[in-house]
């Protein structure tokens, strides 16, 4: 076919392998911690996320407070630094850091709606303990403000060209996006809690 392919979206995603084991028992000790400790986030959440508890309005620098997750910004290092490769960006002389990093925990039929992470390059996700049947990350493209008229994709599209990337995550996976990716995290159907650790990058 005479067309290209081209402005690519790139989301990068990989499995830490056989590191996930102890480290995903230590974030997990500690996750059970937070949810009984941190007052002020089990407060946010009673009111903005319902059911479930997060630390993304509490304590966003786990990176630079408890072992496990210090560990855990270590392992992504090198992640950063490929994903950043292949997105060919000119740093310019400055650094991409993590700046702020927070825990999830969704259980049964809790959602997180569609948002994007202002101030920040690159956005992503570490999955500490994903149930089977727990939620996908998915993902809108960016384009869709734009399609106007455009007839819909057909269902047997590839799923690089439907409207949303629905990616199924298992414990141990990273995923990594821009931070002006919109996406959500839809309603969890599994009667477990889904876990996870999501973190911000600046460029500074
Ligand atoms: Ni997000």
């Amino acid at each position: 076919m005479p067309t290209k392919n081209v402005f690519p979206i790139q989301i990068y995603t990989a499995n830490i392998g056989s590191k996930s084991k102890a480290l995903n028992a230590g974030l997990l000790h500690d996750i059970n911690v937070l949810t009984r400790t941190d007052l002020e986030g089990i407060r946010w959440s009673k009111k903005n996320y319902v059911g479930g508890y997060t630390s993304y309005n509490s304590i966003t620098d786990l990176h630079q407070r408890f072992p496990d997750f210090i560990d855990l910004e270590k392992i992504l290092r090198p992640h950063i630094k490929k994903y950043i490769s292949s997105l060919h960006w000119d740093l310019q002389g400055r650094k991409v850091l993590m700046t702020t990093c927070w825990v999830n925990v969704v259980p049964a039929n809790t959602y997180h709606s569609l948002h994007i992470h202002p101030l920040s390059v690159i956005s992503g996700t570490y999955y500490v303990k994903i149930p089977k049947g727990s939620s996908s990350l998915k993902i809108e493209d960016p384009n869709i403000t734009k399609y106007m008229n455009s007839p819909p994709r057909k269902i047997s599209a590839p799923s690089t060209q439907q409207p949303y990337l629905h990616l199924q995550p298992k414990a141990g996976d990273i995923v990594l996006f821009e931070s002006w990716m919109r996406h959500e995290v839809p309603p969890n159907k599994s009667s477990q809690d889904r876990i996870s650790v999501s973190f911000n990058y600046e460029w500074l």
